[in-house]
């Protein structure tokens, strides 16, 4: 009888372990389950999730007629990426974002000077994208670049 009163002490003790670590592991585990999601999330820039885009554009086209220069630019608006695409040297092109980076407008072309300006508000970029004069104080965002042929690629 004592040996069976023991048996079910011990009994009832286990349980309770079982019962507590289960409840601990499943604590655990949850918590761990939680994490990747909330370190992904934190400290994250919404506006930095941006699709991968790429353009292609015709440099024989009527449209880019102002590329056939040194120092020509247009302004390039597909897919919902707006681009100012310039030629730098002979053999070169660059662009960058057309939208400021202060409230997002569409900046103008660079003029004569090189300078870019925001008709909203006044900031100045260069034509490498950088802030000259504010209130914007980001740069405009560069897109990489590929010429092949008559063919320039555009990643933005
Ligand atoms: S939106 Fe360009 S300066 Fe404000």
């Amino acid at each position: 009888m004592a040996e069976s009163i023991l048996s079910r002490r011990a009994f009832a003790l286990r349980s309770a372990q079982v019962v507590l670590s289960g409840s601990l592991l499943t604590l655990v585990l949850e918590s761990c389950a939680e994490s990747p999601t909330a370190a992904s999330t934190e400290g994250e820039d919404p506006a930095a999730k941006v699709a991968v885009t790429t353009l292609t554009l015709d440099l024989n086209a009527k449209e880019n007629a102002a590329l056939k220069k040194v120092g020509g630019a247009v302004k390039v608006n597909k897919n919902g990426v707006k681009l100012i695409v310039m030629r730098s040297t002979a053999t070169a092109y660059t662009a960058i974002s057309s939208t400021c980076t202060h409230n997002g407008c569409e900046v103008k072309l660079p003029d004569a000077k090189g300078v870019i300006s925001c008709p909203c508000h006044g900031s100045k970029f260069d034509v490498t994208g950088k802030v000259t004069k504010g209130p914007a104080k980001k740069n405009l965002p560069p897109a990489k670049t590929a010429l092949k042929g008559t063919t320039l690629t555009l990643t933005a």
